[in-house]
């Protein structure tokens, strides 16, 4: 989608990090945006920097796991701007600790916002942007965990597979419908994504040894004090990153191509295994 200035982007956890900065890079590009978050303090604040730019915005709060929800915003969306052309459906969390110290609120909890929050986003805004056939784009938001295990986030892994996964067929599915689709798979950025809990819903409590991403208190300050932290990426980069990638249809966003290395290994180390399995069917005649 390379004209997209008077676009309409929809972006789920706009309010914060990387999809608010996606919001100010495709405003700077004279898009409408729909700012979408659970967070209403993170929304006022939002509402007024783009109030005082006179840029054409609405926020919302939704959640976005609440299907009825994510319909009213969608609704919403149409009657401010006519239109949807482009979804961003990037609002997530992390809970971070060994497999062995997760409990089922914590699976519940990041699966229902990492991955139910893409599929309600797919499916309530879809048909909105095929309706008005001026062409429109995808981009969820999945990380670097969604190609390379990560030791200690299991279940944010296991989502963020999943998101590429499921953007990998869409892209596929959706070239008839002149949708594009991106998926963004950043390393470390600097955002509020290491305080996922503040959005962790009251029913949901996690299990009582764990505080935020890295488990315990300590590896928590242990993460805060690591150098590929401190030099995580400035989230305004990547709302950049997201934009050329809509304009230029490219399909991958890989912020930080440091981790390619990693990728390979784990490419090589399934083609060694595919040759062994090779070798286990020709001694069996299989
Ligand atoms: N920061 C990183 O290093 C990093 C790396 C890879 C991927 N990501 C992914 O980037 C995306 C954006 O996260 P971020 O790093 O900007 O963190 P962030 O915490 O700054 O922003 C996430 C936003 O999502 C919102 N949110 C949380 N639960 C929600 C819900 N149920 N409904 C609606 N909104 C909700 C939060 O209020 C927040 O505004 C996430 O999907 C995250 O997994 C982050």
């Amino acid at each position: 989608m390379r004209d997209v200035a008077g676009k309409v982007a929809f972006i789920t956890g706009g309010a914060s990090g990387m999809g608010l900065a996606m919001a100010r890079s495709f405003s700077r590009a004279g898009m409408k945006v729909v700012i979408a978050d659970i967070e209403q303090s993170a929304l006022d604040q939002v509402a007024e920097e783009f109030a005082a730019s006179n840029a054409e915005h609405l926020t919302l709060k939704v959640d976005v796991t609440d299907r009825d929800a994510m319909e009213q915003a969608a609704a919403a969306t149409i009657e401010r701007f006519g239109k949807v052309h482009v979804l961003c459906n990037n609002a997530g969390v992390a809970v971070g600790g060994s497999i062995a110290d997760m409990n089922y609120n914590d699976w519940d909890w990041v699966t229902r916002v990492n991955i139910d929050g893409v599929v309600n986003g797919v499916q309530t805004f879809l048909p909105r942007l095929t309706e008005h056939g001026e062409g429109g784009h995808v981009v969820n938001t999945a990380s670097i965990a969604g190609h390379i295990a990560i030791p200690g986030l299991s279940v944010y892994t296991a989502t963020k597979f999943a998101v590429v996964g499921l953007s990998e067929t869409m892209r596929g599915d959706l070239t008839a419908h002149n949708v594009g689709v991106s998926v963004l798979c950043p390393g470390f950025v600097a955002t509020n994504i290491f305080n996922s809990e503040r959005n962790r819903p009251e029913d949901l409590p996690g299990s009582s040894t764990l505080q935020g991403m890295g488990g315990t208190e300590q590896q928590d300050e242990e993460l805060a004090l690591d150098p590929s932290l401190s030099n995580a990426l400035d989230p305004d980069v990547v709302g950049d990153m997201v934009l050329h990638a809509i304009q230029e249809d490219e399909f991958y966003i890989f912020t930080h191509p440091e981790f390619s290395a990693a990728a390979d290994l784990r490419s090589q180390e399934m083609g060694d295994a595919y040759a062994r399995w090779q070798t286990y069917r020709e001694e069996r005649s299989i």
